[in-house]
């Protein structure tokens, strides 16, 4: 009887191993809700996040290309931006990015509000200058009010500005996904198939650089370490920010939180279906061959990653006044002055 009693306490122990073991032992930890403290600058930074007057053409807004209806991203491969221009480089989400070490593929920004400067003034992203924007927002009084309640005077700097958009960001996080109940404890959370797939996903190696809350975004790793990755994209990745040849071919890991949301995939935005990145990952991280059904269950696996999204009332613009600098929508070679 004693025996029995034991041995039920041990399968259901190994079954379900207690929720702190859980949190202790796995190499990731779940997303938890952000907690606002300053609700007033998140709301300033969503208006801006979405005010497409932060552009020279007043159409481009940063939800353009992290578009927070589609996984905090514009699912192409680049980017298009002032004048359909084509961008260098895939879009990452921006949602979780306040869990990156830094921002952008080769990381060339240590923070979001560093990172929010630099689509304002990019010539092939929003076009805008700094001036230019300030310009715009210190021209619409309900601006000019709501940068007084929050940093104490009228005054709307760019520093201001890139503050308040790295507050909402901050906010951008997605909790509360399968995958996070199942590590809080709910074992009916996933299906085996989900549950197989993680197991291979950490037996496979993945988790040595897609770990953390995130599964990614702690470190930068060279693409394609086994195998050569083939691209016909000219970025070089973190060399271009440390000038270190060991850095050539090297990206911010990419969290995988919400990955099922966020294709194409890789830097170059060049695969469209999560199962052949899952595959080339193997290959060329790893050097494995997965039989079919390994990556089915990976990719399984993956798409329980998705969390609750951000979920709120679409904020209302002010309106521009008669002092507010036009936009240029469609820009000619005289517009731009060369
Ligand atoms: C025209 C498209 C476009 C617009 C507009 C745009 N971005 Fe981006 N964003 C990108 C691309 C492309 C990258 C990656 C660039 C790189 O890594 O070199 C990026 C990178 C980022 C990152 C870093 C994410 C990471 O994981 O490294 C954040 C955060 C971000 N953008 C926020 C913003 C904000 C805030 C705005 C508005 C002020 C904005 N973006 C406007 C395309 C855009
Ligand atoms: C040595 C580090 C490393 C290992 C191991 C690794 N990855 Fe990655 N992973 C990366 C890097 C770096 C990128 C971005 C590469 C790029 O875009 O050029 C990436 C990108 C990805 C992407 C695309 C994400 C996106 O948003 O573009 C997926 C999916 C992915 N990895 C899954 C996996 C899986 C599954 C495994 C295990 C089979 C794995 N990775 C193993 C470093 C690694």
């Amino acid at each position: 009887m004693k025996k029995l009693l034991l041995c039920t306490l041990l399968t259901s122990a190994l079954a379900a191993p207690a929720l702190a073991d859980r949190l202790a032992t796995e190499p990731v930890q779940p997303i938890e809700p952000a907690v606002i403290t300053e609700p007033e600058k998140v709301e300033l930074g969503k208006k801006l996040f979405f005010d497409p007057r932060l552009s020279r053409s007043g159409f481009i807004s940063c939800n353009s290309c992290h578009n927070l209806s589609m996984g905090g991203s514009d699912n192409l491969p680049t980017s298009i931006g002032h004048n359909w221009q084509e961008g260098p480089i895939n879009s990452p989400t921006v949602l979780n990015s306040s869990l990156s070490v830094a921002q952008f593929w080769d990381g060339r920004a240590a923070t979001l509000q560093e990172q929010a400067a630099g689509p304002i003034a990019n010539p092939v992203e929003m076009a805008s200058s700094h001036v230019l924007v300030v310009d715009v927002l210190r021209s619409i009084p309900q601006y000019r009010e709501e940068f007084a309640v929050i940093y104490g005077s009228e005054d709307i700097t760019l520093e201001r500005v890139t503050d308040a958009i790295a507050a909402f960001e901050e906010t951008l996080v997605t909790p509360n996904s399968r995958f996070d109940q199942w590590l809080k404890g709910d074992d009916d959370a996933l299906t085996e198939q989900e549950l197989a797939g993680y197991q291979t996903f950490k037996q496979t190696g993945c988790t040595a650089c897609h770990n953390g809350p995130a599964l990614g975004g702690a470190s930068f790793q060279r693409m394609g370490i086994i195998k050569p990755y083939e691209t016909t994209n000219p970025s070089e990745g973190r060399i271009a920010v440390t000038g270190e040849d060991v850095d050539r071919f090297s990206f911010k890991v990419p969290t995988l939180r919400n990955v099922e949301l966020t294709y194409p995939y890789f830097h170059d935005g060049a695969y469209w279906r999560l199962e052949d990145a899952v595959d080339l990952m193997a290959q060329l991280q790893l050097g494995r061959e997965l039989p079919p059904e390994d990556i089915a269950n990976m990719t399984a696996f993956l798409k329980t990653l998705t969390g609750d999204q951000p979920d709120f009332t679409i904020p209302q613009l002010p309106p521009s006044t008669n002092d507010t600098p036009q936009p240029v929508p469609f820009e000619t070679p005289a517009d731009s002055g060369s």
